[in-house]
């Protein structure tokens, strides 16, 4: 079965990372794929402690009890994993930015077991541009990411939206959600 994780990484639970969130998975719903909202900020989880008993035990878990742990086996079985971010100080939230980094259970003494999936990224900023928004930084950090997860297919969009669902007033914006939600069921069914 296809499992495709959506990552809110905003607070707001009316906000525009909420509604696009929202889009994308009526997107998959109407293609007939399971896929399921995780919004980060009504989960409680911690900052990796940097210990590295992920990578001394080697069954890609982390010593942390919290809301991550049931998480891993969700993300190891998923085959597409879109985060969704609003950009908070030239970067990314810190909700999502604690899920990126509690990612390095990962390592395991075989290597990073986090592979061969489909990673994508939807930014959402107030400022009228990727660079001046400081978007321009979660992009690559975002990139980063993905290449060092080996994905085996990436895509990053972004756009302007301020205030809560502002988004559904910028058509351009809502447009490339749409083509981007589109590009990613092809590539699902093309490696399924
Ligand atoms: C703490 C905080 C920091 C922010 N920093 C930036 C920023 O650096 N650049 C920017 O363009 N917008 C910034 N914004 C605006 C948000 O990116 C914008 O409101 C966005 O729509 C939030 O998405 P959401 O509705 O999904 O939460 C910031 C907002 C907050 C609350």
């Amino acid at each position: 079965m296809t499992q495709i994780l959506i990552i809110n990484g905003s607070p707001r639970l009316r906000g525009n990372s909420a509604y696009i969130s929202k889009l994308l998975k009526q997107g998959f719903d109407e293609a007939n794929f399971t896929s399921k909202i995780l919004v980060l900020d009504k989960l409680s989880i911690n900052p990796c402690k940097a210990c590295d008993s992920c990578i001394r035990s080697g069954n890609l878990k982390c010593i942390q009890k919290d809301d991550m742990l049931p998480l891993y086996s969700d993300i190891q079985d998923s085959s597409c994993i879109i985060f969704v971010s609003p950009i908070y100080w030239f970067s990314v939230s810190a909700q999502t930015k604690l899920f990126m980094d509690r990612l390095y259970a990962f390592h395991t003494k075989e290597g990073f077991k986090l592979s061969e999936k489909i990673m994508a990224g939807v930014l959402v900023y107030g400022d009228e541009d990727v660079v001046q928004s400081g978007g321009i930084n979660a992009v690559r950090s975002m990139q980063d990411t993905f290449s060092y997860c080996k994905a085996r297919f990436k895509k990053i969009i972004f756009g302007t939206a301020m205030d809560p669902e502002d988004v559904k007033q910028n058509y351009q914006f809502i447009d490339r959600v749409g083509k981007f939600n589109e590009e990613l069921i092809a590539e699902i069914k093309s490696s399924s």
